[in-house]
Parts: structure tokens; sequence; C-alpha cells
């Protein structure tokens, strides 16, 4: 392991990419600026660069998903790769194979990167761990730990729109504690200097770490968002929670759910974000996640240059090793 960790070479070049945590300023910059380069493929006749011709690359996804898994297959098919995806309903996971024997037997294939998704946290880092050296790993989301490219696109959304991080005061709301979106968003927010970090939430959907994350905690939301420039909501993540931790999904709303109403107090340019699925109703009112002021599917359509750029530095420090 090089003295950067396991996700980068002893060069400091990105080779897996599985969390924001450990990575500086500089690279996620690098990323960033990266993917702006991609964003225009979309708009060519033929949406393919060669950078990744005659790499293989596997989406693994043991948990469901929409945005990640098809944002992953367009961004390594816009980069020529050729793309595998795992059924693992009816692969031979059902039958009791293990996550390492499924990983050699695609090895064998010559797969040259794998796209995880897990619902334990962890997993992708065992993988990175086990996985024969040439071969890269992308976390895709792994438990409640991390969704480093969903933090990344996040990122993006927020500069294309309000540029320097500095000066912006970004508010997270809804179920920080079982989001591992909301751990990546808070690091990347972090690592690029964001002025002001905010957390709002229901006491008992707040981590104990959340200061040392570097955030504001606030429990209510008019307080919370006074001022803001991004709000950025999160899903009740019903099937993470052990136990009754909130009254009900009415109630919640009641508290929680952002409205048009309960914007008046942010910024009036405020941006509105969701990584999704969003549950209208719950956490969001539709007037607003379809308003003016939500950018939650560009964040989707961003996910393929941002994934692009990711993809593309690490098959790039394959190159780099022969
Ligand atoms: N944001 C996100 O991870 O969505 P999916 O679960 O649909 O991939």
């Amino acid at each position: 392991m090089s003295r950067f960790g396991i996700q980068l070479d002893l060069q400091g070049n990105l080779k897996h990419f599985l969390t924001i945590e450990g990575l500086g300023r500089a690279l996620l910059t690098e990323i960033l600026d990266r993917a702006e380069g991609f964003l225009g493929v979309a708009e060519q006749t033929v949406k393919k660069v060669p950078l990744c011709r005659g790499k293989i690359v596997a989406n693994l996804f043991f948990e469901t998903s929409t945005r990640t898994r098809t944002t992953f297959e367009l961004a390594a098919k816009r980069l020529s790769a050729d793309v595998l995806n795992l059924n693992i309903d009816t692969s031979a996971t059902a039958k009791g194979e293990t996550l390492l024997d499924t990983l050699r037997n695609l090895e064998a294939m010559h797969v040259d990167m794998f796209v995880v998704r897990h619902g334990e946290s962890g997993a992708a880092h065992f993988i990175a761990e086990h996985a024969n050296p040439h071969v890269s790993v992308i976390n895709a989301g792994d438990g409640r730990h991390s969704h480093p490219t969903q933090g990344m696109l996040d990122m993006f959304t927020i500069r294309r729109h309000k540029g320097d991080f500095g000066s912006l005061c970004v508010a997270v709301v809804g179920d920080i504690l079982h989001s591992r979106v909301a751990r990546s968003q808070l690091l990347a927010l972090r690592a690029l200097g964001a002025g002001e970090i905010r957390i709002i939430a229901p006491r008992t959907l707040i981590p104990a770490q959340a200061r040392t994350l570097g955030a504001r905690v606030f429990h209510d939301l008019r307080e919370g968002v006074r001022d803001a420039d991004v709000i950025i909501m999160l899903r009740l993540q019903r099937e993470r929670m052990q136990g009754a931790m909130l009254p009900s999904e009415h109630e919640y709303f009641r508290l929680f759910g952002l409205t048009e109403e309960r914007l008046h107090t942010a910024r009036p340019d405020a941006i509105i974000m969701h990584p999704g699925p969003i549950n209208r109703g719950v956490e969001i009112d539709s007037q607003v996640a379809d308003g003016r002021r939500s950018v939650i599917l560009e964040q989707v359509s961003n996910g393929i240059a941002v994934r692009m750029a990711i993809m593309s530095l690490c098959i790039g420090t394959q190159n780099l090793h022969g």
C-alpha cells in the first residue's frame, strides 16, 4: 500500500475510488476540472471518447440502484470501455458463491475495473484489497459508509452554479445518521473549503461525530436554511433504521419537509439538491422538487461526466504501470 493509502499509487495518482476521506483538495479539484471537459461529450454526434478503449468494466450491484448503475454504465460506454452488468439476482451469488469467488471468476475474464455497490460498509474496500494489482475498484455506495462518486457529482453541481466554495453556506437536511451520501458530501465540502456547512435533522438522526465533520447542527429547518446558498435534502433511510427513530412520516414532513414557504429564509438564489430517490411529501414537497430552484435532475446528468472523470483517472493510473 502507498503512503497515501490504498486509493493512491506511490506517486499519489488515483488507483481506486473508495472514499473521499484522505483525498486532498488538489485531487478533488482535478476530478471536477476533468468532469467539466467531459460535459461536452453528451453534445457530440458520436457521444464517445477513446480513453478506455479495450478496457473491461464490471458493474457489481448487490443493492438496488437506478441513477448510479445506469450513469456508471453510460460513463464507461462514453469512455469506449466494454461493460459487463452482472445481475446479482440471477448470478451464482444466489447459489451461495462468495464475493471473493465472484471476484476471482470475473478477474479470469480480464476485467480491468469493478464498480461495486453493496449493503455492507467496507465491501468495496475489501474487494480493492483482494483484487489483482492491475485492477481498479470504484465504490458505488457501501452500507452507511460512503458514496464518493455521488459526493463528487454533488460538488460538481454546486461549483457549476455557485463557483468558489469558500463563500458558500451549504445545508444538508434529513437522515444524516444513515446516509452514506451525507458522509461523502460533508467530507468533500470540508476538503474543498466550503465557507459554512450545516446539518439539519431531528436529534435521533444526527451521528455522534457530526461536529467533528466540521458542521453546525440545527434542529429547526427554518433556522437551519437561513441565508443558505445550497440546500441538500436527504431521504429517510427506513431500510437502515432499527426501531422507532421517528414518530411518523407525516410528523417528519410537518417539521423537516422542505416546502416553498419554509424556503423563505434561504437566499433567493439558493439551489435545491437531492441525490434521489426522492420521497415526495416526506422530505420534500413536489412544488420544490419540480420548482425553479431545483437542480435534482441536473445532478443526475452531471453524474455521467463526473463518473467518466473518476474512471478515466483510475484507468490512466493503470496505464502508467503498464
Ligand atoms: N443517488 C443514488 O445513489 O441513487 P440510486 O440508488 O438510484 O443509484
